[in-house]
C-alpha cells in the first residue's frame, strides 16, 4: 500500500495530480497513524529543529493555524511570513520598488529552513487566473526544499487531502467505491473566491473510486484542463465523472455534497491575456441573480433529494438563505465541516512528515 518514504523526501505538494497514488496513500497512512498517536497524547518529534516558512499573501484561519500547530506537534517550528513585511516577492526574475525577486527570496529561505509553504491568489497577483500557481511554481524552481501550496488560484491540495481523509473515516477507508460525490457551485456574496477547492477535490476524488458529479451554472465553469484530468482519472478507475448545470439534478442520490462558491474565469484576466480587466460588475450581477432565485443554495429541501448525504465545506462558509448554505444544513446532523477542519491538522502532519522528514 505505501511507497518507500525516501521517494517522498523533498517532494513539492502543489497538486495531488502530480503525486502517484502510492505516494498519496503513504501520506494518508502516516496521517492516520499520527492522528491515533495524538489522540492518546503521543507526538513523535520527527521534525525536531526543522523550520517550515509559511508565506501568506491572503488571509487564513485554518491553514495557518493547522500548519503551525502541526509543526509544533512534530517538534519543529513554523515561521509566519506576512508577504507585506518581507518585501512582497513578486516576479521570478525582476524586482519592483519595495518588492523582491522570487528567485532571491526562494534561494535565501532555502539556506535557512527545511520547507516553504505559500498562499497566493487574487488581488496580490492582479486577479490574473493562474498567476498565483505560477508564482508558487517559480518559488519551487529556485528552492531545493519542498514547496507546499497552501491555496492558490488553481489548487488547494491540503484541503482536498483532508476532505478525503474525512470521507475515509466516515464511510470506512475501503468503502468509497461508487459513492456519489457532488462538488457544486453555490452563490456567495464575494466575486473573487478561488476555484482551487473545487479543482483539487474533483482531481482527487476521481482517483479514489468515487462517482464524481460537478455542478455549476454555465457562467461559472471550471478550468478545462482540470475537468479533463478528472475525466481521465475516473476512466482509469472505471468510475463516472459527470458535469451538470443544475443543483437539484446534481443532488439526486448524492452520498456527499460539497456546495461552494467560486469566481467566473470567463471574466478574469488569464496568463494568456494578463492585461484584461476583471469584470467585477458582471460577476456581482450574476451572483445577485442566483441569490434572489435561491437556485444554487444548499438548503434542507435540496438535502432531501440526496441519499442522506454528508454536507462538506472547507470553511469559511457564506451562511444565509440565498448564499452557499442555510444555517439548518451547516449546523445539522449531516454536516462534517468541523471534522474536515480538524483533519487539516492531521493530513498536513502526514505531508510534513513525508516531505520534510523523509523517513517515517
Ligand atoms: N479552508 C481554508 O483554507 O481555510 P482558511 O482560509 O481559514 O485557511
Amino acid at each position: 500500500m505505501v511507497c518507500p518514504a525516501t521517494k517522498l523526501a523533498g517532494k513539492d505538494m502543489i497538486s495531488t495530480q502530480e503525486w502517484t497514488k502510492e505516494g498519496l496513500d503513504t501520506v494518508l497512512a502516516i496521517a492516520d497513524r499520527l492522528k491515533e498517536m495524538w489522540a492518546c497524547g503521543h507526538m513523535p518529534q520527527i521534525l525536531d529543529r526543522k523550520t517550515l516558512f509559511m508565506m501568506f499573501y491572503n488571509s487564513s484561519l485554518r491553514t495557518r493555524n493547522s500548519f503551525e500547530v502541526g509543526m509544533t506537534q512534530l517538534g519543529g517550528h513554523a515561521q509566519f511570513l506576512d508577504s507585506s513585511t518581507s518585501y512582497t516577492p513578486i516576479d521570478a526574475l525582476e524586482s519592483a520598488p519595495g518588492r523582491e525577486r522570487v528567485k532571491d527570496t526562494a534561494q535565501v529561505l532555502d539556506r535557512y529552513g527545511e520547507g516553504l509553504a505559500i498562499r497566493v491568489f487574487g488581488k496580490p497577483v492582479n486577479m490574473v487566473y493562474g498567476a498565483g500557481n505560477q508564482m508558487i511554481r517559480n518559488f519551487a524552481k529556485y528552492c531545493s526544499i519542498p514547496v507546499l501550496d497552501m491555496d492558490c488560484d488553481m489548487y488547494h491540495p491540503h484541503q482536498a487531502l483532508c476532505d478525503l481523509m474525512t470521507l475515509r473515516e466516515k464511510f470506512g477507508p475501503h468503502n468509497l467505491k461508487g459513492k456519489k460525490f457532488v462538488m457544486s457551485w453555490a452563490t456567495a456574496p464575494s466575486p473573487w473566491k478561488p476555484l482551487a477547492v473545487a479543482h483539487s477535490n474533483i482531481e482527487l476524488m476521481t482517483r479514489y473510486d468515487m462517482d464524481v458529479t460537478v455542478a455549476y451554472p454555465k457562467e461559472f465553469p471550471l478550468d478545462e484542463r482540470i475537468l479533463k484530468n478528472a475525466k481521465e482519472n475516473a476512466e482509469e478507475c472505471g468510475r463516472t465523472f459527470e458535469i451538470v448545470h443544475d443543483m437539484d439534478e446534481a443532488f439526486e442520490g448524492a452520498d456527499v455534497v460539497y456546495p461552494k462558491g467560486w469566481t467566473s474565469i470567463n471574466h478574469l484576466p488569464t496568463l494568456k491575456d494578463p492585461t484584461k480587466k476583471p469584470d467585477e460588475e458582471k460577476i456581482m450581477s450574476l451572483l445577485k441573480k442566483y441569490e434572489v432565485e435561491k437556485s444554487w443554495t444548499c438548503n434542507a429541501d435540496r438535502m432531501k433529494k440526496t441519499n442522506n448525504a454528508y454536507y462538506m465545506h472547507c470553511l469559511p462558509a457564506d451562511v444565509r438563505d440565498g448564499w452557499e448554505v442555510t444555517p439548518e444544513v451547516i449546523d445539522g446532523p449531516r454536516s462534517i465541516v468541523i471534522d474536515e477542519a480538524e483533519n487539516r491538522l492531521h493530513v498536513q502532519k502526514g505531508v510534513l512528515a513525508a516531505v520534510l522528514g523523509g523517513r517515517v
